[in-house]
């Protein structure tokens, strides 16, 4: 199946990513340290999105609305007192040209929900009682995730029928994942 191929291509990728994240995530000691993270995914995936948004073919992922929105996580920056953080400007961002580079990077993102599972126990151990209405973002779909996550799989794999595609969304996915690694060296 296309979607194991894909996770194969892009999991060194997800390795070094997380190698990035996970520290990140272990150094936070206040609601300060987590707004600085919830922002660092904002500013990308608030501008990923919209850029996924521009040339997604709706028709070919009908559920794309009920999908988690980069909105969440503004909520969740809200509720702890933050302020709205700039997004990424184009030169930050993997290139997204038409439907296939769009489900590379929503493969991105909606893989996320994945690991959001582990992230929002980190962080919710991390500051207990403090984080109760700001983890709307990590906790994904919360019970749904993996059914969500399977039927992405499906819509993609349904797409992703010829060599061309498949080759499109495999770019666009690794993009995705080295744009992201980048904007978080970048943010020091
Ligand atoms: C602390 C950081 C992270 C941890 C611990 C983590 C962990 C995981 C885990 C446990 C899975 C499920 C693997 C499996 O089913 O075999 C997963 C899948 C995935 N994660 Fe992460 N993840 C992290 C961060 C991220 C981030 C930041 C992104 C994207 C920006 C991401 C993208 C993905 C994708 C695309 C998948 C789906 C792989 C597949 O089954 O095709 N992860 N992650």
């Amino acid at each position: 199946m296309f979607s194991n191929t894909l996770k194969e291509e892009t999991q060194q990728n997800h390795v070094d990513l997380e190698k990035k994240i996970v520290p990140r995530i272990k150094a936070i000691q206040s609601e300060q340290d987590y707004i600085t993270l919830l922002k660092l995914f904002y500013s990308y995936f608030g501008a990923l999105e919209t850029l996924v948004q521009s040339v997604l073919d709706t028709s070919l992922l009908p559920d794309s609305t009920s999908r988690r929105k980069s909105e969440a996580i503004l909520n969740d920056i809200r509720a702890l007192g933050g302020d709205t953080p700039n997004l990424a400007g184009v030169a930050d961002l993997p290139e997204i040209s038409d439907h296939a580079a769009a489900l590379g990077a929503m493969y991105v993102m909606e893989g996320s929900t994945l690991g959001g599972q582990i992230i929002s126990k980190m962080i919710a151990k991390a500051l207990p009682g403090k984080t109760n209405d700001a983890l709307s973002f990590y906790k994904g779909y919360g019970e749904n995730t993996m059914p969500m996550w399977i039927a992405f799989k499906n819509a993609m794999n349904e797409h992703a029928v010829t060599a061309d595609i498949q080759k499109k969304v495999i770019n666009a996915a690794n993009e995705t994942f080295l744009k992201f690694s980048q904007w978080v060296d970048k943010a020091g």
